[in-house]
């Protein structure tokens, strides 16, 4: 009989396993996130958190992945991963620069018009560790874009240009935050400029419930110029304090899972996904399953453009080799044999057929995996 892991079942229903756990204590139920639960509960808490479940027998190929993933996962023991952090805030407040000076790259100023379309996914490693970062657009019309960055992320990094204070999308990036349960840092950019007043922004901050610790609230603050590089080290700890405080722990080997960020057509080189490595490592030459797509990992190259073997936890990485373009959101999994992943591909598509046919959201229990 199907079990669920309750950190998995939030995963299924893109809400973070702590919001699920507090819901479910409100309604007088203690769940902890690594804690499994039968399928009767299961489904019971899909409910409650205004999903709708179905239960089906499991085709007889996905049930023999989860168990493959199970047994070559069995003897690994969890390692610490690199926290994955996600730039949010109001367009042009400097969300791009800042991480292009983190990674000395110039990638703000190449871009059309000056502004984000796209997640992008990159990984920094310095003296002090290894840090993902995902940039998100601050363009109005990019609302999804963001909601899907919180969902993915370990921590926010809020920036907020200290000369044009907060926001419409400020306040957005603070409400995905939150639904999500994400804890947020706030970055005050451009202190650079003359007569800038970061006290002003923490105080126009306080109304929405984001307040620095001398103030009784929990966010850490740090005023940065991503033009001098001035308070970005002092950025980079407080990221890195704030992940060990949250634990953060997957395989460092095994089979792999992760999840698409975003995917596109390239005339020559065919679907390319950009994904994350959630628990495992993946492997060039490695088969994976991925949304409704499958395929022979042919190329995976790093952030740095740089092809390599393979890539474990947390770290964002291209690949190339999918049947087709996956979407953002879609769990892939490293596969041993293709004809396998084929079938079931195909075996998603017809469902998805039928269900877009249905035009239901259900929250499938059967694709809910468990990681022991
Ligand atoms: P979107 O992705 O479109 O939301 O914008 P963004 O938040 O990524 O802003 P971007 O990094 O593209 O910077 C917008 C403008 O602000 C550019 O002209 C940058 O040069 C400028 N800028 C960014 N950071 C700083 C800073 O610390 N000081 C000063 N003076 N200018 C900055
Ligand atoms: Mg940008």
């Amino acid at each position: 009989h199907k079990k669920n892991l309750i950190s998995e079942l939030s995963d299924k229903m893109a809400i973070k396993s702590i919001h699920l756990i507090q819901e479910m204590k409100k309604k007088g139920n203690i769940f902890t996130s690594n804690q499994i639960v039968d399928q009767k509960t299961a489904q019971l808490i899909v409910e409650a958190m205004g999903h709708k479940s179905i239960v089906e027998n499991l085709n007889i190929l996905e049930e023999s992945i989860i168990q493959e993933h199970k047994i070559m996962n069995k003897n690994i023991i969890k390692t610490i991963r690199p926290p994955i952090v996600t730039v949010m805030g109001h367009v042009d407040h400097g969300k791009t620069s800042l991480l292009d000076y983190i990674r000395s790259t110039k990638i703000a100023s190449h871009e059309a018009g000056g502004i984000t379309q796209h997640i992008g996914a990159y990984y920094v490693q310095n003296k002090k560790g290894i840090i993902t970062f995902l940039d998100t657009p601050g363009h109005a019309a990019f609302t999804s874009m963001r909601a899907r960055g919180t969902q993915i992320t370990d921590i926010v990094i809020l920036v907020v240009a200290v000369d044009d204070g907060v926001k419409p999308q400020t306040i957005e990036a603070i409400q995905h935050a939150k639904l999500a349960n994400v804890p947020i840092i706030v970055a005050i950019n451009k202190i650079d400029k003359p007569d800038s007043n970061p006290e002003k922004i923490k105080k126009e901050l306080v109304k929405y419930d984001i307040l620095p610790e001398e103030w009784g609230g929990e966010n850490i603050f740090v005023n940065v110029s991503s033009i001098t590089g001035s308070g970005i080290d002092d950025l980079l700890d407080a990221i890195l304090l704030q992940a060990e405080m949250l634990e953060l722990f997957a395989l460092p080997s095994g089979m792999a899972n992760g999840v698409v960020i975003e995917a596109r057509l390239d005339k020559n080189k065919g679907p390319i996904a950009t994904i994350l490595i959630r628990e495992g490592k993946l492997n060039k030459g490695d088969n994976v399953l991925c949304g409704l797509h499958w395929g022979r990992i042919r190329v995976i190259k790093n952030s740095f453009g740089k092809e390599v073997k393979s890539v474990g936890p947390s770290i964002p990485v291209e690949i190339l080799g999918l049947s087709g373009i996956p979407i953002s959101g879609d769990v892939f999994y490293s596969i041993k044999n293709e004809k396998k992943a084929r079938e079931i591909a195909l075996f998603r598509k017809n469902k998805s057929r039928e269900m877009k046919l249905k035009k239901t959201k259900i929250v499938d229990l059967k694709n809910v995996f468990q990681n022991l």
